[in-house]
């Protein structure tokens, strides 16, 4: 509140985000306190089952064997629940398959737990991923709900044109008014071939697309880049017989909820991903779409019955309790009214990860 009447009393959705989310005392992910995962508002594929690590390491396996070590660069590590993964399934950096681990991530609180992870594994912590050097080794790029944890500004289809939802702060709290909307976002929307019907609500992600233009760039031979999140191509995501209202969501205590006022600094606050935004990114910076597919599409391309197979746990297993609760963790991961539907992996690759990607995702069949 204070930091909005400094800042003249109303700033824009995407401001009041970053203010909500990041500022460095109050934000949702300045505090230490587990955000995501089972003592947390909510699950991610990582923090969900170890089976998704498991997934990612058998793909870096692959790749790795096709060209050779490779430098992982994890954005938005969180709690480093990917990365404990793929250190157990593949050994420390500078030795196997992986040449080099950079963890990129934003909150201090969690970038100390990364750094108690990474010490004895060889790799480094980054609080920006204009941090990480750009690099000739072959590169896989990771992030898990980045796209969806970035401010959006939020407008609003008015008179056959856009304004834009501004949040002010006034005597009774917090409140949403409509301001004319700032080029920026008028822009956006033009680019996407998007008119809002009167009273539609979107949400614009006006930094997503150069953050991915600048992680893709880090990697300057060939490369590998996994996006799991939520989200649409912009012709879903801003159809008015779909989302009217938009898609920005509030989660604590598990529980989902729709206004983003009501608690800020205590519940995450997410918005979908335009997928368009990524794939506009990676036509710039000379990268190939190689898929988008559900979680557990992705999750059986990358070779999920194999590897039960290999622990003993295909189709034959006895049904003890280890066979059991991997079921359940499994489910959780491919459920079609959950993760496994609604979270979708965009994969993208450069040089000579192109073919091999295709080969390990079963494009090549
Ligand atoms: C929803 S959590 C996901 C964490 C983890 N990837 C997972 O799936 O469990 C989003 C994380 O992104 C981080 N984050 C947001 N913007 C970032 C940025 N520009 N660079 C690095 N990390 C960022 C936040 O601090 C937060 O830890």
């Amino acid at each position: 509140m204070r930091e909005i009447r400094e800042r003249g009393g109303a700033v824009p959705c995407d401001a009041f985000m970053e203010l909500a989310l990041y500022h460095p005392q109050h934000g949702y992910y300045a505090s230490g306190r587990p955000r995501y995962g089972r003592e947390g508002d909510y699950l991610t594929a990582p923090t969900a089952s170890e089976w998704y690590p498991r997934l990612v390491v058998r793909l870096l396996r692959h790749l790795a064997e096709h060209g050779g070590p490779l430098r992982l660069v994890e954005v938005a590590a969180g709690d480093g629940s990917l990365l404990a993964g793929v250190l157990d399934g593949l050994g420390p950096a500078g030795a196997g398959p992986l040449r080099e681990v950079v963890a990129v991530e934003r909150s201090r609180a969690m970038r100390v737990r990364l750094e108690a992870l990474l010490a004895a594994a060889s790799g480094r912590v980054v609080a920006d991923p204009s941090s990480v050097p750009s690099s000739a080794a072959p590169t896989v790029i990771h992030a898990s709900e980045l796209y969806d944890a970035l401010p959006v500004a939020r407008a609003v289809g008015r008179g056959g044109g856009l304004a834009e939802l501004w949040v002010a702060a006034g005597e009774g709290g917090l409140a949403w008014v409509e301001r004319p909307a700032r080029e920026e976002v008028a822009a956006y929307f033009g680019r996407h071939g998007v008119a809002l019907e009167e009273g539609q609500i979107g949400e614009a992600s006006l930094g997503a697309e150069g953050l991915h233009r600048r992680l893709l760039q880090g990697a300057a031979g060939a490369g590998l880049c996994l996006v799991l999140d939520y989200g649409y191509e912009a012709r879903r995501l801003y159809d008015p017989r779909g989302r009217r209202g938009g898609s920005l969501t509030t989660y604590a205590g598990h529980r989902f909820g729709r206004d983003p006022l009501a608690a800020p600094g205590e519940a995450d606050l997410t918005a979908h991903v335009n997928w368009d935004d990524l794939r506009r990114a990676a036509a710039t910076a000379g990268w190939t779409e190689i898929g988008l597919w559900p979680l557990a599409e992705f999750l059986l391309r990358a070779g999920l019955a194999a590897e039960l197979e290999e622990r003993g746990l295909g189709p034959d297993a006895e049904l003890d309790a280890a066979a059991f609760s991997t079921r359940q963790e499994l489910k959780r991961l491919l459920d079609p009214d959950g993760m496994g539907s609604d979270l979708k992996m965009l994969v993208q690759a450069r040089g000579g990860m192109v073919d091999a990607a295709r080969s390990a995702l079963r494009l090549d069949l």
